[in-house]
């Protein structure tokens, strides 16, 4: 399966002019219907479809801080008063059937609610954080993921996730890298329709269809120095360039609403930036449905310094662009009066209660209210043993074989002892990662669990802690180091807390914490041998004895089946396949660190490190680059050719190479296709992802890997923001991460030249 950047660059901008099939599907008594509706509703009814708040009749402890309405009397009145259209962040038929009820039988005109979470990785079964899942390198995975995870939701009363986040994060310190695909455009693009496909699913009016909500509008992922909810300051070319992309390719598979982000973009909060989430989101890139603020990010604007009161924040927000405010109630409270003041007009509020009822149209909600309400489903559809399977396998395929010096994969039936020390051996509050508010806590498999269930003899695994996640244990390393000493070999689950990664969990340092540092330096010191099983949200910069271990795992936070799914890739029962989504860097230091990034005037090459863009105090690449992954075989790619050293302005050349599985053992690889563009009218990165294909082999066999590559493949974002591509040499690499590969040229030629 070839997957391509084409569908990024070009969804963000050609691939939605199309309208989404959804609401071209409105039959046109759909379309009647909704213009007769805004015809008898007042300006507060209106208002009220444009508010979305938290779900007091199904509350949930969400990850937000307390704001609004908190209870059900008070939600029941507005609700019936016809001053509410969304709920968010409550689960269950029951409760939810209760606020339909009032919603479609008590309130004057009988819109029904839409009713919205956060299913970010899982309702009930949970799956790995969407970067680990990433790692994967299949979004084909991912889209049956989101199937799963959406059939869950409905199940359980909700129409809409506010899922998937497809910011682009450049920046390891900040916390919601989890949340996203990485740091790569292409990666993020090629996820976020995939994710788009398998939440909404075929036919958006079936019970299990889920209404996905592409995240965050826009450039969120950039904010300076990685601080969350910080200011973002970059040129229009990068936003279109970088940002944009993984929104059109999820609009253009079929996304009917998005959320702006928290966050400014040169100095005009996205919730308050009419050319971003109008002239741009609308009339360039042709977006169709409608836009949620982020929780009480209107009301924000005070605190930005951009609107004066309430008052002035609302009526910037609806001028902007935003159709639904999220838990401020500052639409409800203060549209009907900017409107008879002239301040804001009708049509403006007539446009994005339109917006809204179109998609309450298309997901049937008026034609069935009771859509995904339905007890029986709830009671057989959610935490199913399938969903299981799935969540493990998916688990299985997210975890990166960084290093390896031929120790794994153990042999479960040897006679040995193994020592698994570290906060997480055990631990089972921090399997499922951030945004898993529904889950049931506890009911992830841990590690010790996992290995005891794949091992002949269970007894033969010790386990002590050693420390705490971020404090040492009075003679933990001691009781470790004598467990270690009297084992033959050592697992280290080592890393991040959940509560470390996420929204709001930006860190100054991306290293390990202090005193697990100082558990793994003393185990080191023991001489036995290590593998690290590193738990963690972001990349991380590892160093003494994490870096110097044996082997390392990077497994993320992997959901209900971790435990299993360790134990799987740890005795080779699953070969470890994944690649790295984002750079593991030497020194947190290093961060905004990113592969795809510019040659500079002074870069440097053969080792000259006398003036040249580099840190003095550091290797400057990267400890693990984007795209790395082991196997327990050995891949080789041989034999790169082109169909072509000529690339004429509207053709296609054919790109092959041999892979061959050399090693003993059945496995995947992810092959990868970069490229670089020499000279450009703007500089351009030093590599770019343009295809990935993942392969299986037996051992021994080989196949042909086979890319199509065309001038569309090359575009970028010119001065002056234009979608341009220009002839001229190009790099081409095959291969196996980001920084290796078979290396050719070849030449794109201009539309009237031929071949010279
Ligand atoms: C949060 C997040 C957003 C989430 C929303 C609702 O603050 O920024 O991603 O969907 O609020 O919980």
């Amino acid at each position: 399966m070839i997957l391509d950047r084409r569908t990024v660059l070009t969804g963000a901008f050609a691939g939605v002019l199309a309208l989404p099939a959804p609401l071209r599907a409105l039959a046109a008594d759909d379309v009647t219907r909704v213009d007769d509706l805004i015809a008898r509703m007042t300006l507060e009814e209106k208002a009220g479809q444009m508010t979305c708040l938290a779900d007091s009749f199904r509350p949930y402890n969400p990850p937000n801080p307390a704001a609004g309405i908190q209870d059900e009397k008070r939600l029941t009145d507005e609700i019936r008063k016809g001053r509410v259209g969304c709920l968010f962040n409550g689960i269950g038929v029951v409760g939810a059937r209760r606020a339909q009820e009032i919603a479609v039988k008590n309130s004057r005109l009988g819109i029904p609610l839409l009713l919205a979470g956060d299913v970010i990785h899982g309702l009930k079964t949970i799956f790995p954080v969407p970067l680990a899942e990433a790692a994967s390198f299949d979004p084909a995975l991912a889209e049956k993921t989101a199937r799963a995870m959406a059939i869950e939701a409905t199940a359980a009363g909700l129409h809409l996730t506010f899922a998937p986040m497809v910011d682009v994060a450049r920046d390891q310190r900040w916390g919601r890298v989890v949340e996203g695909s990485g740091e790569d455009v292409t990666l993020t693009g090629l996820f976020a329709a995939a994710r788009v496909r398998g939440f909404q699913g075929r036919d958006l009016r079936r019970d299990d269809s889920l209404l996905a909500c592409p995240k965050h509008f826009a450039a969120y992922g950039a904010v300076a120095a990685g601080l969350e909810y910080g200011s973002v300051d970059i040129s229009d070319e990068t936003l279109r360039e970088t940002h944009l992309p993984p929104f059109g390719s999820a609009f253009a598979a079929g996304a009917l609403t998005t959320m702006a982000a928290f966050s400014e973009i040169n100095g005009v909060p996205a919730t308050a930036d009419r050319e971003l989430l109008t002239d741009l989101l609308r009339g360039e890139m042709k977006f169709r449905g409608f836009v949620f603020s982020d929780y009480t990010a209107d009301e924000e604007l005070i605190a930005h310094g951009y609107a004066e009161d309430e008052r002035d924040a609302a009526r910037l927000a609806v001028l902007a662009g935003v159709d639904m405010s999220m838990q401020s109630g500052l639409y409800v409270r203060h549209l009907p009066d900017l409107v008879k003041s002239g301040a804001v007009p009708m049509a403006t509020i007539d446009v994005a209660v339109r917006r809204i009822l179109y998609v309450k149209t298309a997901i049937g909600l008026f034609d069935n209210p009771w859509r995904s309400l339905d007890e029986n489903a709830e009671k057989t559809r959610i935490a199913t043993a399938a969903h299981r399977a799935l969540s493990r396998e998916s688990a299985t395929r997210s975890i990166v074989l960084l290093q390896n010096d031929g120790i794994l994969p153990l042999d479960p039936a040897a006679n040995r002892t193994i020592a698994l020390i570290g906060p997480f051996g055990e631990d089972r509050d921090n399997v499922y990662g951030p945004w898993a508010f529904y889950a049931d806590p506890g009911k992830g498999v841990d590690i010790a669990t996992g290995l005891r269930a794949a091992l002949p003899d269970a007894a033969r695994l010790i386990v002590v802690k050693g420390c705490d996640v971020a404090r040492p244990i009075d003679g933990g390393i001691a009781r470790a180091v004598e467990r270690a000493k009297n084992a033959d070999v050592v697992l280290l689950a080592i890393g991040e807390a959940q509560d470390m990664s996420g929204e709001a969990q930006s860190r100054t340092t991306i290293e390990i914490p202090a005193a697990q540092q100082a558990l793994a330096d003393a185990v080191a010191a023991t001489g036995k041998p290590v593998i690290v099983l590193l738990r963690h949200g972001r990349a991380l910069a590892l160093h003494d004895g994490v870096a110097n271990a044996q082997a390392i795992l990077a497994t993320w936070f992997l959901g209900s089946e971790a435990g299993h799914a360790i134990a799987d890739i740890l005795f080779g029962n699953v070969d470890p396949s994944a690649k790295l989504p984002v750079s593991f860097p030497w020194e947190s230091g290093q961060e905004p660190f990113f592969y795809d990034r510019k040659s500079t005037g002074r870069p440097v090459i053969d080792n000259r490190t006398e003036y040249r863009a580099r840190y003095a105090t550091t290797d400057n690449s990267a400890r693990y680059p984007f795209g790395h992954g082991l196997s327990y075989t050995q891949f080789e790619l041989t034999d790169l050719k082109l169909s072509d050293a000529a690339l004429r302005w509207d053709r296609a050349i054919e790109v092959t190479a041999r892979l061959t599985n050399k090693g003993k053992r059945k496995g995947s690889e992810v092959v990868q296709l970069y490229i670089r563009d020499r000279v450009a009218s703007r500089t351009r990165p030093i590599r770019e992802l343009k295809r990935i294909q993942r392969v299986t082999l037996a051992s021994g066999d080989s196949m042909l890997v086979r890319f199509s590559l065309s001038r569309t493949d090359l575009q970028f974002v010119g001065t002056g923001s234009r979608i341009i591509a220009e002839p001229g040499l190009f790099d081409l690499w095959l291969g196996q991460s980001s920084v290796d590969g078979l290396h050719t040229q070849f030449t794109l030629y201009a539309q009237e030249a031929t071949k010279g």
